[in-house]
């Protein structure tokens, strides 16, 4: 028995559950239709699902406006239901990471409620952000933030003060300056932790703690007055404690968006959080300078603190890699923009590409984040009717920015018609986005037992992995390759190569394929393809 902890390999599949599987037909994904999918997830061989938020919320940012962290929305099912999908998956083998989402709350929170009628000056408002506006009439904004989701990041009460949100207004900012503040989160967190949640997936974790003075934004300012100050590192210090107060392993892993390698390793020292998501490798363009340019800088500085790395490529905030990957050229992604891609959409080399990034991603040293419908090759739905469209981004954006929904459609389980089995067939409601028409040639049904399917290639890769000691943690080796081409060895006995140049690469004679991103003829790597190698 391997007495590395879990989270230092783990393969962590995404659930965005609103989009995964309906179990009660009114087109929206629950906890039900995650429980009737166990086998599947067990079948796909991956060791944990994080779960997005399933707290009871008015959904004003699909669920991360959290109305009470301890109960489970009507919509996702009940906490017998969550209970019981925790006990279920276990039995399955497959740790559940919930999220949790500590810098802001609902509108509707009873903290909030309380704080809105209590008014001006009351203990109830220092939960929160309240400031008086600037200006002779307190009518502009006590400073120049603005949210995240477009528009000025403060909201005007009637009587008077503004408070703040770094997101929407229906997110106020909770202030971590507050005692009851920390002694809820930790209250939260053995709440769940009790009911045998593995672990949980941070949002916003560099968000929590803000200049006290909250000074106007003025460029490139260092520290940041909102995002990754130093002081947010205490917060986690005490989680880390109250995690280590239960055992079997739970673990931490941090949507931090840090600047550098150096300050994102800053949440995952010793006695802080176990790991955070490596968001550089997802904004690296399809290019063999910056990839490993990307890895060493990971590698290294996380190393340096005793870290594992976790590799993602997509998530439900970002275009689907399967369509970044499908311009020509993948500009590398600037840092607090969102991603807009030029050119044209060719999605046979975007899937080619995400076959041979999936290699890549798997054969890293660390662990790695699978995004629901990564595994079936599922392309953003770039086309979703502005009609439909449910992410606040649109409005907040003044409808210039379409927003995340595109990779947030229900995924496509069977059949050949709308719903595609995510509600079952007597449901009364069709799904929540509308399913492209030809999905159902990327549906779990259509692909399984086709060996050239890129589900098939991911549950291969899986099991292989799981298997082979050279993968999950642990270090790797460059190996002298072409210009274009990505070679790297990992002990015992392995090399994962990815070409990405417009030229066949010879594979060595002295080696044994154990999976390939596509057809290797005669030992040639053809472009835009991975394999693993047996040396
Ligand atoms: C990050 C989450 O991933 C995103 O979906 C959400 O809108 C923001 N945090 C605000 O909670």
């Amino acid at each position: 028995m391997s007495t590395t902890p879990w989270w230092r390999s783990a393969v962590i599949y995404q659930v965005y559950i609103r989009s995964f599987a309906d179990g009660n037909g009114d087109g929206v994904g629950d906890i039900a239709g995650i429980r009737s999918r166990l086998p599947y997830l067990k079948s796909l061989g991956v060791d944990a699902l994080w779960i997005n938020p399933w707290y009871k919320s008015p959904m004003g940012d699909g669920g991360y406006d959290v109305a009470d962290f301890r109960a489970i929305d009507p919509l996702f099912g009940t906490l017998a239901d969550a209970e019981q999908l925790i006990e279920e998956a276990h039995r399955h083998g497959i740790r559940i990471i919930p999220d949790i989402v500590p810098n802001h709350t609902s509108d509707q929170h009873v903290w909030f409620q309380a704080a809105m009628a209590a008014g001006p000056g009351s203990p109830e408002r220092e939960r929160f952000i309240f400031r008086p506006g600037r200006g002779p009439d307190g009518d502009l904004p006590p400073n120049n933030w603005v949210s995240c989701f477009g528009g000025p990041a403060w909201t005007r009460l009637p009587d008077g003060e503004w408070y703040l949100h770094l997101f929407a207004p229906e997110q106020p900012d909770l202030n971590w300056q507050h005692p009851d503040v920390h002694a809820e989160f930790e209250s939260i967190l053995r709440f769940w932790f009790s009911r045998g949640v593995d672990g949980f997936r941070i949002d916003v974790a560099h968000g929590l703690t803000k200049d006290p003075e909250l000074p106007d934004l003025a460029g490139d300012q260092t520290p940041h007055p909102h995002w990754d100050r130093d002081e947010v590192h205490a917060i986690y210090r005490t989680w880390r404690k109250v995690a280590d107060e239960f055992d079997d392993d739970r673990a931490f892993v941090a949507e931090a968006w840090a600047d550098t390698p150096e300050r994102l390793a800053a949440y995952v020292r010793p006695g802080g959080l176990h790991t955070a998501f490596n968001f550089d490798f997802l904004m690296a363009s399809w290019d063999t300078k910056d990839l490993r340019r990307v890895i060493d800088d990971s590698l290294a500085m996380l190393s340096g603190v005793g870290a594992p790395a976790t590799w993602v490529l997509s998530n439900h905030d970002v275009m689907r890699h399967t369509s970044r990957y499908a311009r020509k050229t993948v500009a590398r992604w600037v840092p607090n923009q969102r991603y807009q891609p030029e050119g044209d959409i060719d999605l046979e080399l975007g899937t080619r590409r995400a076959r041979a990034a999936a290699l890549l991603m798997l054969a890293l040293p660390g662990g790695a984040y699978i995004y629901q419908g990564d595994e079936l090759g599922l392309p953003e739905v770039e086309d979703l009717p502005e009609t439909v469209l449910q992410d606040p981004i649109w409005e907040r954006s003044g409808h210039t920015d379409k927003g995340r929904d595109g990779c947030r459609v229900p995924i496509p389980w069977s059949g050949q018609t709308e719903p595609f089995g995510f509600s079952s067939d007597d449901a009364y409601a069709g799904p929540w986005l509308p399913q492209p028409a030809n999905w159902g040639q990327r549906s779990v049904e259509a692909q399984t037992g086709d060996e050239t399917s890129i589900l098939e290639l991911y549950r291969t890769a899986l099991h292989l992995r799981r298997h082979n000691p050279a993968l999950g943690d642990g270090t790797m080796t460059w190996l002298d390759a072409p210009a274009g081409v990505l070679a790297f060895r990992r002990e015992p006995g392995f090399t994962c190569l990815v070409n990405l140049s417009a030229e066949a690469y010879q594979l060595p004679d002295d080696t044994a394929i154990l999976l390939a991103s596509g057809p290797v003829p005669n030992g040639r790597l053809e472009p835009e393809q991975a394999v693993w190698l047996a040396v």
